[in-house]
């Protein structure tokens, strides 16, 4: 083993190094607490509009791109469009994926309202879709109105975290609770699960050659190290995108060994130990969940949304942790023999696969950073 491997595995075994750090303070200091501070924030505001997107925003979004942005009417009415510089050009060519994350953001704000008792008049797409890429017409008109019931499913909210430990390979996920987030998602959207056999055998080396797919593929592969942020400063100053906390990366970063560019160069440590990391993702997947749709539209992309973060958190009231796996459902050229296998696969009706997740039990996670909410409001009543 050369040196600077063996020194890159001693700091991330955090053992010495770490320790050593520890009676300095620093590793205690290096949560990024003010990226998360959206999640302590979030209704803790005077109007019901303001109430219910402080909540919204904390929805799962591809890459944590939080493509959302809201022009206020007033403090019953708002709009809600889709940020253009926020789009995810490489991986997500049609922005399916980001239709889908607002999806999740209106069901999101939907539940929040209901928390309040109003109703959320969801108008989607007023003035008509592009089904090739959003452009800057609305993605949904929101009106609140008095009279709805709360959502039990809102109580887990905060505790829904996309988890991308290694899961448990000694606790299979119960069908029951594969069942439950089938029932939670709304029946709008075709789920299917697989926890276990040959058929999650398969679906574990599919996500695996088509997370290798996504990184050897120069172009997908700089999407993601663009939006990487390692360490508390970059994360606290761009609170999106792919965040890597914690004291041992931050040290890894100062050494050299763990930055977007060694994470860029293929035969690196750094690129080596992130492809080891997805495929311990593929392989301690315990089960997978799925959702297709019968269409495509852009209606049926935010049904998908809403679905799944029903679903989600469904799990998470079943204790359950989950991660999307979403690189062979994408639409570029080097991914079309393993998009085409998932939809054989799992899809032989001819509906499109929009969600794909691993499901487990593992070691809680930290909150995902957010913008606050005020910074994705265009103008202020
Ligand atoms: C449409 C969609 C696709 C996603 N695909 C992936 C994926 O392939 N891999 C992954 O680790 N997370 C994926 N995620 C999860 C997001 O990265 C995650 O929601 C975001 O970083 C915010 O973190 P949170 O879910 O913990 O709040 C996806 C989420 C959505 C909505």
């Amino acid at each position: 083993m050369s040196s600077s491997r063996r020194r890159f595995l001693q700091i991330l075994g955090s053992s010495a190094v770490i320790l050593a750090a520890a009676g300095t303070g620093f590793v205690m200091t290096r949560e990024p607490v003010s990226a998360r501070a959206p999640w302590r924030n979030a209704g803790q505001y005077p109007d019901p509009m303001r109430r219910a997107l402080s909540w919204a925003i904390l929805a799962p979004n591809p890459h944590n791109r939080q493509p959302w942005i809201v022009d206020l009417i007033s403090e019953t009415e708002a709009v809600l469009y889709c940020d253009p510089d926020r789009r995810l050009p490489a991986t997500d060519p049609y922005d399916r994926q980001i239709t889908i994350g607002l999806g999740c953001f209106l069901e999101l704000f939907r539940q929040a309202a209901a928390e309040d008792g109003l109703n959320a008049g969801i108008e989607p797409f007023p003035d008509g879709g592009n089904e090739t890429h959003l452009d800057a017409r609305p993605v949904a008109r929101l009106q609140l109105t008095e009279g709805a019931m709360p959502d039990p499913l809102f109580a887990f909210a905060l505790d829904r975290h996309t988890n991308r430990n290694p899961y448990d390979t000694d606790r299979p996920v119960p069908q029951a609770a594969l069942d439950t987030m089938t029932v939670a998602s709304g029946g709008q959207l075709t789920c299917g699960y697989s926890a276990g056999g040959t058929q999650r055998d398969r679906l574990r080396s599919l996500c695996w050659a088509a997370s290798e797919i996504e990184q050897t593929t120069a172009r997908t592969w700089q999407e993601s190290l663009d939006l990487m942020r390692i360490g508390k400063r970059e994360i606290n100053a761009n609170p999106d995108g792919i965040a890597i906390p914690g004291a041992s990366m931050e040290i890894l970063n100062g050494a050299g060994l763990f930055t977007r560019t060694t994470l860029g160069e293929p035969g690196s440590i750094a690129y080596q130990q992130s492809l080891d990391m997805q495929r311990g993702w593929a392989e301690t997947a315990m089960a997978f969940f799925w959702m297709s749709t019968e269409g495509n539209s852009r209606l049926n992309q935010l049904v998908a949304g809403r679905g799944f973060l029903r679903a989600a958190l469904a799990a998470t009231q079943d204790g359950l942790v989950l991660q999307p796996m979403s690189q062979s459902l994408q639409e570029y050229p080097e991914m079309a023999a393993l998009y085409e296998e998932v939809h054989r696969a799992l899809a032989p009706e001819g509906h499109t696969l929009q969600m794909l997740v691993r499901l487990g039990y593992a070691r809680a996670v930290a909150p995902s950073p957010r913008w606050p909410m005020e910074t994705r409001l265009r103008q202020t009543v």
